[in-house]
């Protein structure tokens, strides 16, 4: 069985610690399996939709705020009962994680109710390798006036800028998770860079067979391999060939009397 990727990965958990000290509460918008990660270092507040997932993790503070309709922009989204949260959260906490309603419910309704929450306190948003989530994160940034900090599968938008050496942190986890990453999963999100990295096509099947490459790059070379292929085999090239063969002969020729 593959691995689920509901729950938040070591690139988030790193990003939280580079973002706050332990025992900061953290408020939480969608829980988990992850929250039990969570709550070993953190005071968490869990914002959960969904009864079945309330009370999962011993340590949380559930607060249980179903779905409702909202309109946005001429359309009807579904998002956390406002009402429950502004009743239910604490009035201090120092980060803002978003990883809930699921995908397929949406999240857009963030945008709209980014007043119930503080503003001065990092966001870590989850899933940003997705499109929609992806726009919610950029949108998040420019409501804030703040920085967006994009790593391969989620994104931070933190209160100050961030140092050098906490981004070299987040990134070193966020890499390590997509090493392990099934090939399988990376494409359904990221498509394949379409240009040619080697000539040679038996050095890149070496590369490929040896696999001592990450899967990632592995998955780029064998898409050059393939993008090789088709022009090897494509009728302009066989033709350019054909056309250009007399004079490539005389150039041999040519250069090997030079040679004698
Ligand atoms: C991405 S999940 C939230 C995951 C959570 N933050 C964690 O780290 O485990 C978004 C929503 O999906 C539901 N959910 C959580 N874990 C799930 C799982 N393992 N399988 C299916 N749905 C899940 C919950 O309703 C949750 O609000």
């Amino acid at each position: 069985m593959g691995k689920s990727h509901f729950p938040i990965d070591l690139g988030i958990l790193t990003a939280i610690r580079q973002l706050v000290t332990k025992e900061s509460t953290i408020v939480e918008l969608g829980s988990g399996n992850g929250t039990n990660r969570l709550v070993k270092e953190y005071e968490v507040y869990s914002i959960e939709d969904d009864k079945k997932w309330i009370g999962y993790c011993e340590g949380a503070n559930y607060i249980h705020a179903p779905l409702k309709n909202y309109e946005l922009n001429d359309e009807i989204i579904s998002w956390y009962d406002r009402e429950i949260i502004s009743k239910y959260i604490p009035q201090n906490y120092d980060l803002i994680l978003v990883d809930g309603p699921s995908g397929k419910k949406g999240r857009d309704g963030l945008l709209a109710n980014l007043d119930l929450f503080r503003t001065d306190v990092p966001f870590v948003i989850d899933d940003t390798l997705r499109n929609h989530e992806c726009q919610i994160a950029r949108e998040m940034a420019f409501l804030l006036n703040r920085p967006l900090y994009v790593f391969w599968n989620f994104s931070i938008i933190p209160s100050h800028s961030l140092s050098q050496e906490k981004i070299a942190h987040i990134q070193k986890a966020a890499l390590k998770v997509l090493d392990e990453e099934d090939e399988k999963y990376l494409k359904n999100y990221f498509s394949i860079p379409t240009e040619l990295l080697k000539k040679d096509f038996d050095s890149l099947n070496e590369i490929i067979l040896t696999g001592k490459k990450s899967k990632l790059e592995r998955v780029r070379l064998e898409a050059g391999r393939r993008k090789l292929k088709k022009i090897e085999n494509s009728f302009s090239l066989k033709l350019g060939r054909f056309l250009t063969s007399p004079f490539r002969w005389i150039f041999k020729l040519f250069n090997r009397k030079k040679k004698v």
